[in-house]
């Protein structure tokens, strides 16, 4: 027939013809604090919201500004006593502080997703917040682009079983007054994410949606997670999930039509065999082609995990993500069909996917309660920030000299006395001076960073030291510029390579630099002969006995195989202290010691070793 294939071919011909001339990509810009932000892969499994979420579309491009520490609005205090420059001045509006500004990058067309508030109730006001809302909503329009306002998501605490916090006081009804002034159209995150963790949780919250990750189940984790403010993979992925469910059945068209531009989306049942076996397992969801998909189950005490078999009845492979350690979680990257797992425990079979592996052609949404509905309670969290508290340890394994940074603004000296290593590092007295270190990180988490530093002159001098975020660090007078002393802040390292900058913020400069270190061991300075050597931890872990570590926990005890006195504390999900306890070898009962069921966060030092693990006491 060949007329018809000629029509054929010029059907085709005309419609990538005519698809060239209407269609140009648009992109969507999502941007907004480090939930929002990509963490690098030696922090996993955390993520931001915006990491995953091109995904999700195919017909559209996402380019992810989530910028860990900022505020919108700017204009309060820094954490130097200067003043805090908000995420419009330094990333968006054209000529930003910091370039590649988005305004300057905006084609018409393009989307605008504007998530903040959870710093600017330390950074900013409800004045600067307004202010630059509105010019980043103009200069988007400006543009002939499309702006979007999100609430920002809840932190992690359940006030009841059906009440989560409000930690961000009057900024998730700002932000829904700023868009209805602004006629912006609003998606509600901090209200859908709310109603998420209830009818998910808060075991299941913490577990599989916020990161509460430990280093059992994940290889890079130096120590165990209690994050309520940051996501883990599985739950930046949910709240992406969120996100374009109310795209696509948003009530302005303009942002419902981001739904043609969506992938085909494929459903991943998960089944428990026997059922009643875990105490939690991931939920069933659907996935587009490409994203992770983490499957996880927690067994019930005394209930023995088999293995998680496919769709075909088949025990699993390897995880996708080599970080996984844990036999209770499997991750693999979506394919193109829908299909089926179980978590298999003793006694259960492997169900088969009896489905067609079809795509979805129906989403479900959950329309968002109005937050009139919603009694706000005025609340300041006891560090404001989206900074996690977690105590210094001045246990500092060992020092590196800093005389000789990789690159800096100032000069290797040894005119004064007392310094260790081969002299200090002199940084220009100006407040762009700084001296950059490429480090290795043997583990991910949270560590002490000490700075060894002498500062003869008579003021404070601050500086920062940059890792991933800014951490803050004050270093008093020492009375001479031959008397050291030493700075601490705890920093939220990767593992593996990452750049640790020390910045003066100050005309004078930061103080004389003689030598850093770190609570962890076997963190490097890249390019040392050590560094190839980062095994400590482990060696530390693992002192008990042949492969055993010194300390675990199994089911109900607290197992100290180490020698001399341990001291234990354990804590409740809010870090209030439940019992704290000097005891020797042996075995402690933490069913008996904790109380309530519920769970706990147990910290051992027993001599060089220390522990940090989790525990959940159940009913
Ligand atoms: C002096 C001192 C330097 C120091 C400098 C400063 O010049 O010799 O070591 O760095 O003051 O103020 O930073």
């Amino acid at each position: 027939m060949p007329l018809l294939n000629k029509i054929c071919q010029t059907a085709v011909l005309a419609s990538i013809v005519v698809s060239s001339i209407v269609w140009a990509e648009v992109t969507i810009y999502m941007c907004g604090d480090s939930t929002m932000q990509d963490w690098n892969e030696g922090y996993y499994p955390k993520q931001g919201q915006g990491q995953d979420f091109h995904f999700w579309f195919d017909k559209a491009k996402v380019v992810n500004r989530g910028q860990g520490g900022m505020s919108l609005g700017g204009g309060g205090k820094d954490k130097n006593g200067g003043i805090a420059v908000g995420y419009y001045d330094m990333f968006f509006k054209k000529g930003c502080s910091n370039g590649n500004c988005i305004a300057e990058k905006l084609q018409p067309g393009d989307y605008v997703v504007i998530q903040f508030g959870i710093n600017d109730i330390n950074y900013s006001t409800e004045d600067f917040y307004k202010s630059n809302m509105k010019k980043m909503v103009d200069d988007v329009r400006a543009k002939g682009a499309n702006p979007i306002i999100m609430s920002p998501i809840r932190r992690c605490i359940f006030d009841s079983p059906t009440q989560i916090h409000n930690s961000y006081r009057g900024y998730p009804a700002l932000n829904q007054q700023l868009a209805k002034d602004l006629n912006v159209p609003f998606i509600d995150m901090s209200e859908m994410v709310a109603n998420y963790m209830i009818s998910v949780g808060e075991k299941y919250a913490q577990q599989f949606v916020y990161n509460f990750s430990t280093k059992a189940e994940y290889s890079n984790l130096g120590a165990d997670q209690s994050d309520q403010v940051h996501l883990q993979m599985n739950g930046a992925n949910a709240y992406g999930r969120i996100i374009t469910e109310q795209m696509r059945a948003h009530s302005d068209t303009v942002v419902k039509k981001l739904g043609e531009y969506m992938a085909p989306m494929y459903q991943v049942d998960v089944k428990v065999s026997p059922e009643g076996s875990a105490e939690a397992t991931s939920i069933s969801a659907y996935y587009p082609q490409g994203m992770t998909v983490l499957l996880k189950t927690i067994p019930k005490n005394g209930k023995k995990f088999l293995g998680w078999y496919d769709g075909n009845g088949n025990k699993v492979g390897a995880s996708s993500r080599s970080e996984v350690k844990s036999a209770y979680i499997y991750t693999f990257k979506m394919g193109k069909a829908s299909t089926q797992y179980t978590a298999v425990y003793e006694g259960g079979t492997a169900e088969k996917y009896t489905g067609d592996g079809a795509a979805l052609t129906a989403f479900p949404t959950t329309t968002p309660k109005n937050l009139d509905d919603v009694t706000f309670v005025p609340y300041t969290p006891p560090e404001g920030s989206e900074e996690i508290s977690v105590p210094v340890d001045k246990d500092i394994k060992r020092f590196i000299d800093a005389s000789n940074p990789d690159s800096g603004v100032g000069n290797t000296e040894n005119n004064w006395t007392g310094f260790i290593g081969k002299g200090f590092y002199n940084m220009e007295n100006s407040n762009t001076s700084f001296a950059s270190y490429k480090l290795k990180f043997p583990a991910a988490g949270y560590v002490t960073l000490a700075v060894r530093y002498a500062n003869g002159g008579n003021a404070d001098r601050t500086f920062n030291a940059y890792l991933d975020h800014d951490y803050y660090l004050k270093a008093p007078p020492t009375g001479s510029w031959d008397t050291w002393d030493t700075a601490y802040v705890v920093l939220d390292a990767p593992q593996g390579e990452a750049e640790l900058k020390f910045m003066s913020t100050t005309s004078d400069g930061a103080p004389n630099i003689d030598a850093f270190g770190f609570s962890f061991a076997g963190v490097c300075r890249m390019g040392d002969e050590s560094c190839e050597d980062s095994s400590d931890i482990t060696k530390i872990a693992t002192r008990g006995g042949v492969g055993q570590p010194a300390v675990r926990i199994r089911g109900n005890d607290l197992i100290l195989a180490g020698n001399g006195p341990a001291q234990v504390s354990i804590f409740d999900m809010q870090g209030r202290i439940v019992a704290r306890k000097i005891v020797g070898s042996g075995t402690l009962d933490l069913a008996s010691t904790v109380g309530a069921a519920g769970l706990y966060r147990v910290v051992v030092k027993q001599g060089n070793v220390k522990f940090n693990g989790m525990y959940a006491k159940v009913k």
